[in-house]
C-alpha cells in the first residue's frame, strides 16, 4: 500500500481500532471520523498518518463538511463504515460526492439482538464502478457454546473485505441465527 492511499474510516475508535492500527502501519493515510477521534491514536504504530476527525453521524451534513475539510481535495478511494442505523442513509449521502469514482465502500452491519441480514437494502450510490460490501459480523463457537466476536476479528474481516470482492459478506457465522450467544 502506498503512502499516496487515502481511506476513511467512521466509527473506528471501537472494534474496528485493531484494523485502523493496521492501516496506518501498512502506510495508509486514515481519516478517521468519530465524536473523539482522538481516542484511535492510542496504541497506533504511527499517528502522522491518522487525521482524527471530530464529527456526530447524528449530523450527517456537518460529518461531510469536517471530511471534505480533512482530504482537502483529495478522492476517499477506500471507506470502512460503522454506523448506527438509521443514520448510515445521512452518511451514505454526505460522502457520496468525497469518494471516488472508483471507492471501495465495506459497511459492517452487527447486533447482539437481532439477525443483521434484516437489515436495509443496499443503498444507491454505490453502482459500479464503485464497489459496495456489506459485512454482517455473526458470532463464533466455542466448547461450550458460542459467543460474539472479538475487536480482532472483526477488524480482520473488515480489512479482508477491503481486498474480498464478494458483495456480501459474514465474519464468524450466522445461521442459524437462533444459535447466537
Ligand atoms: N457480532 C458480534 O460478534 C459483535 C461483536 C462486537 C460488537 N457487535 C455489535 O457492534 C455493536 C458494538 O457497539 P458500538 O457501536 O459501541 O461499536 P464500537 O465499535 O465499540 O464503538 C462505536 C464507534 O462508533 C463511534 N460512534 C458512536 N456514536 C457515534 C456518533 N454519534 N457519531 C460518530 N461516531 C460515533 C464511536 O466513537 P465515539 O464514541 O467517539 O463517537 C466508536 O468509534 C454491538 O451493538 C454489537 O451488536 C457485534
Amino acid at each position: 500500500m502506498s503512502t499516496e492511499h487515502e481511506l476513511l474510516v467512521v466509527g473506528g475508535t471501537g472494534m474496528l481500532r485493531p484494523a485502523v492500527h493496521d492501516l496506518l502501519d501498512s502506510g495508509a493515510r486514515v481519516v478517521l471520523v468519530a465524536r473523539r477521534p482522538e481516542r484511535a491514536a492510542a496504541g497506533a504504530p504511527d499517528r502522522g498518518r491518522l487525521v482524527p476527525v471530530a464529527a456526530d453521524w447524528k449530523d450527517p451534513q456537518r460529518l461531510g463538511e469536517a471530511v471534505r475539510e480533512a482530504v482537502v481535495g483529495r478522492p476517499v478511494t477506500e471507506a470502512l463504515l460503522w454506523v448506527h442505523t438509521p443514520h448510515d442513509e445521512g452518511v451514505h449521502r454526505t460522502l457520496d460526492p468525497l469518494l471516488s469514482p472508483d471507492a471501495t465502500v465495506v459497511q459492517l452491519w452487527g447486533s447482539a439482538g437481532a439477525d443483521p441480514r434484516n437489515s436495509r437494502p443496499l443503498p444507491d450510490q454505490y453502482s459500479p464502478p464503485r464497489s459496495y460490501r456489506s459485512v454482517v459480523l455473526g458470532f463464533a463457537d466455542t466448547a461450550r457454546g458460542t459467543r460474539w466476536l472479538t475487536d480482532r476479528e472483526i477488524s480482520d474481516g473488515a480489512l479482508r473485505a477491503l481486498r474480498d470482492t464478494a458483495p456480501e459478506q459474514i465474519v464468524g457465522r450466522v445461521e442459524p441465527w437462533s444459535d447466537h450467544p
